[in-house]
């Protein structure tokens, strides 16, 4: 049995903590945030204490695991390289009402909601947040620091890259590809391609730079 610490105190980490807590298996699941430094302070009924303060004080063989319970995808990738950096192994954490084909692979550091379904050879990178009830279909392929929002459905094939979020109950068709830091808001339908760093909204999408002209 390892210890568990979640790196993010917030609506996101509470979450978290009840899919760690529905797993079992941790015999210690605590929280850091930069934003603690109080001692003796409790978020949900577990410890919590600053994150510079606690990694300052690992030393030697670190048997923690830790996933970083942030949903915005540039500060969960920093935090998440942060904590590599101090021996901390990262957590893999599946909330078991979620379906997971055997031919799935989900990388470390990954969290994965409750009644999420992932379906035959999806290959899910590390440091993701496949929030509930996301659907991810045969063969898609998320990047690493990806979130797919609640209520997501991806079509078999679809490539979702690094560091991309994808908004509440947003539509991909199948073998749509979303680039590197696209943002896909809420409610949209993607038929094909969105490039790298661009927001799209509506149905179906569109660029919002394009919807403000
Ligand atoms: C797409 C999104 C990122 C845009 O955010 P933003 O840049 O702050 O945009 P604004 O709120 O200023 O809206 C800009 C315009 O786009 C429209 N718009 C915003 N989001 C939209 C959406 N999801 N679908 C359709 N239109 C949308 C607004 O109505 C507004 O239109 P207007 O200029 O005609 O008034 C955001 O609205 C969104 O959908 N985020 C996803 C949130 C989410 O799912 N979070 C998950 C938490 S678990």
């Amino acid at each position: 049995m390892s210890d568990l610490v979640l790196w993010g105190a917030s609506g996101h980490g509470k979450v978290v903590l009840d899919v760690a807590r529905t797993m079992g298996g941790f015999r210690t699941i605590s929280f850091i945030d930069d934003a603690c430094e109080e001692p003796g302070r409790k978020f949900c009924d577990c410890p919590v204490s600053g994150a510079r303060q606690y990694l300052d004080s690992l030393g030697g063989a670190v048997h923690s695991r830790y996933l970083v319970s942030i949903g915005q995808n540039v500060i969960r990738a920093r935090c998440f390289g942060r904590a590599i950096e101090y021996g901390l192994l990262p957590a893999t954490l599946i909330h078991p009402s979620a379906i997971v084909s055997d031919s799935a692979r989900i990388a470390e550091g990954s969290v994965v909601m409750p009644r999420v379904v992932i379906n035959a050879s999806a290959q899910v990178g590390r440091n993701c947040i496949i929030n509930t009830a996301a659907v991810v279909e045969h063969d898609c392929r998320i990047g690493d620091h990806v979130h797919l929002s609640p209520g997501v459905l991806l079509g078999g094939n679809v490539a979702v890259h690094s560091f991309a979020h994808v908004g509440i109950g947003a539509v991909a068709l199948p073998g749509a590809e979303i680039g590197e830091g696209a943002i896909v808001g809420a409610g949209a339908v993607v038929l094909d391609s969105v490039p790298p760093g661009a927001t799209v909204v509506g149905v179906p999408a569109r660029a919002l730079a394009l919807m403000r002209s």
